[in-house]
């Protein structure tokens, strides 16, 4: 009897924390839809304009971290997302920590295994806050600006723009990055 009573409430218990761990990675998962929308309208309609990509390099250059801060301005004060990767273009704003070297680390391991889903939600504790990963993986219409053959135009707007650009030489298919939501305990 004793032992059943036991055995219940750890279940709960249990059943709690996972309640608990599922609702923070499908918040996170909003927040991180919330960036990767913004972002991904706006590049779209600044492509379609110019099919070069130099009018929408032009606005990521000059507006992707200002839509980054809108979106933080909607979040709750607990939580804040943002864009990394292991290779970067801006090292003022997106540079990885060790945790999102890690995580990163973890996706590259799978896709080089071929045993990667695009679906892999990583969810990280690290002290107070909880983090939600999300991998980007480089699709086709990255490649005008992440790409292996840049036009002339692109490589100098990027080249002025960022001397020190890791992010180029993608192909379809590699881990571009990640987006991460952290939210912390409330
Ligand atoms: C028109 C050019 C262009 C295209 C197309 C483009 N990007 Fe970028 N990307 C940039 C620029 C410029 C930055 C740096 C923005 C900044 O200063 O924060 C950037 C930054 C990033 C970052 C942040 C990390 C870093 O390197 O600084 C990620 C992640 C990223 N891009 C992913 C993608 C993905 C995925 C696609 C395709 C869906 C894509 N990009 C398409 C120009 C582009």
């Amino acid at each position: 009897m004793k032992i059943h009573t036991l055995l219940l409430s750890a279940l709960l218990v249990s059943s709690a924390m996972a309640t608990e761990n599922f609702s923070i990675k499908q918040e996170g998962v909003k927040y991180i839809k919330m960036l990767g929308g913004a972002l991904k309208t706006e590049l779209k309609a600044h492509m379609q304009k110019d099919p070069s990509g130099l009018e929408a390099l032009a606005f990521c250059t000059g507006s992707a971290n200002r839509i980054t801060q809108e979106v933080n301005a909607k979040l709750p004060v607990y939580a804040k997302v943002r864009r990394t990767a292991l290779k970067i273009r801006n090292e003022s704003t997106n540079k990885p920590d060790a945790t999102d070297e890690k995580i990163m680390n973890a996706y590259q391991e799978a896709i080089d295994n071929k045993t990667f889903s695009p679906k892999d939600i990583k969810v990280v504790e690290k002290g107070d806050v909880t983090r939600v990963y999300k991998p980007l993986i480089t699709q086709a219409v990255c490649l005008k600006c992440h790409g292996r053959r840049l036009s002339s135009q692109i490589t100098e707007a990027l080249q002025s723009a960022y001397p020190q650009d890791k992010a180029i030489n993608f192909k379809e298919g590699d881990l571009r990055g990640v987006i991460v939501a952290e939210i912390a305990k409330h």
